[in-house]
């Protein structure tokens, strides 16, 4: 195994864009801010969508704007089509990310169009995204699961993945949108997937749901991924996929793989006190178990400060 896994962090937009009360943008802004100086070195800021699809990120030009830009940090955000796109140039981003899914009722459902229809949209949008010298990420969700049809074939997800690559995305980031997936199938697709397309080209994007989502990390990182989409505090989830819950929680995969000695670039202390921010912006505890752990000793209040690793040291 190579010890460096990325992180990239999507609490900011798939952490946000599920929640009903609408986060200032002051608030938006402070926490892609924290998490940066925690050491994370990419940051999913927002979602260029349409507004009306997801109120909570209508204000994404603004965050995008206001928010002070280290250097070095690989800022990104959600494009669906070029009109997004146009708000996108708005702003100084250097990378943006295309995304739909490997089954049709989903695919419809969340962006308004069969996959058919979806890949000269994309492809329009990767392709202007790159004339104008950024980095356009992808997406396909719905890769171990479909919330409206069940289990999606490995084929389907091989095939929007192909095409992904062939319109020129640098990376594709593979969802279990519902966190329906378990270790075995995670490293059975991932397999094939690397196979195909190379482990370095791959990322992981692992929705808890029913708890399988560290373990499916595990099982990733056994076919060979290094690199895995987290969100601050387990915040998260696709309003337009019924049941799906947050994102495996940041402060969860760096506790877990410092343990293993491998290495992140994250301090995990820094992370708690961003969940604890999280959570006294948003006015309730968040689903990150490894908060809920540290938060106490970091508070200092009590020393159960078990640290990770220790054992490797
Ligand atoms: P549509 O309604 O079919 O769009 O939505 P349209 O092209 O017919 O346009 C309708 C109106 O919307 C027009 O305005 C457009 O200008 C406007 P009008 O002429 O009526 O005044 N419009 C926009 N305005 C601002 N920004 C835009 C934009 N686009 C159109 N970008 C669309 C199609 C794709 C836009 C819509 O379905 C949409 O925004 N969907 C996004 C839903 C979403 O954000 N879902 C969550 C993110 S995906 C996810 O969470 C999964 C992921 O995390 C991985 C995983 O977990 O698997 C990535
Ligand atoms: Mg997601």
């Amino acid at each position: 195994m190579s010890d460096r896994v990325s992180l990239f962090e999507v609490g900011p937009r798939d952490g946000l864009q599920n929640e009903k009360e609408i986060v200032p943008t002051s608030s938006k802004i402070e926490l892609i801010e924290r998490l940066v100086r925690a050491g994370l070195q990419k940051v999913e800021a927002t979602s260029f969508v349409n507004p009306k699809w997801i109120p909570q990120l209508a204000d994404a030009v603004d965050v995008v704007e206001q928010v002070q830009r280290e250097p070095g940090v690989q800022y990104s955000a959600l494009v669906p089509n070029l009109r997004g796109l146009e708000r996108a140039r708005q702003t100084q981003i250097e990378e943006v990310a295309v995304f739909m899914s490997a089954s049709e009722a989903h695919n419809k459902s969340n962006i308004n169009k069969t996959i058919h229809e979806t890949f000269p949209v994309l492809r329009e949008v990767v392709e202007a995204a790159q004339a104008d010298g950024m980095r356009v990420r992808g997406y396909v969700s719905t890769a171990f699961g479909c919330p409206y049809e069940g289990d999606v074939p490995l084929a389907s997800v091989v095939r929007v993945t192909r095409e992904l690559f062939d319109m020129g995305v640098y990376e594709v980031s593979i969802g279990d949108t519902i966190g329906v997936g378990t270790p075995n199938v995670v490293r059975e697709r991932f397999a094939v997937l690397a196979a195909e397309f190379g482990a370095a080209r791959l990322a992981g994007h692992f929705h808890d749901t029913r708890g399988t989502g560290l373990a499916n990390v595990y099982a990733a990182l056994e076919a060979g991924i290094r690199t895995f989409d987290s969100s601050i505090g387990g915040l998260g989830g696709c309003p337009y996929a019924p049941g799906a819950s947050g994102n495996i929680s940041t402060e969860d995969v760096v506790y877990m793989l410092q343990g293993m000695g491998l290495e992140t670039g994250v301090s995990l202390e820094k992370l708690i006190e961003v969940g604890m921010f999280m959570e006294e912006v948003l006015g309730r505890p968040l689903p990150s178990r490894v908060l809920a752990a540290m938060k106490h000793t970091v508070k200092g209040e009590c020393d159960n400060g078990y640290t990770a690793g220790k054992a490797n040291a």
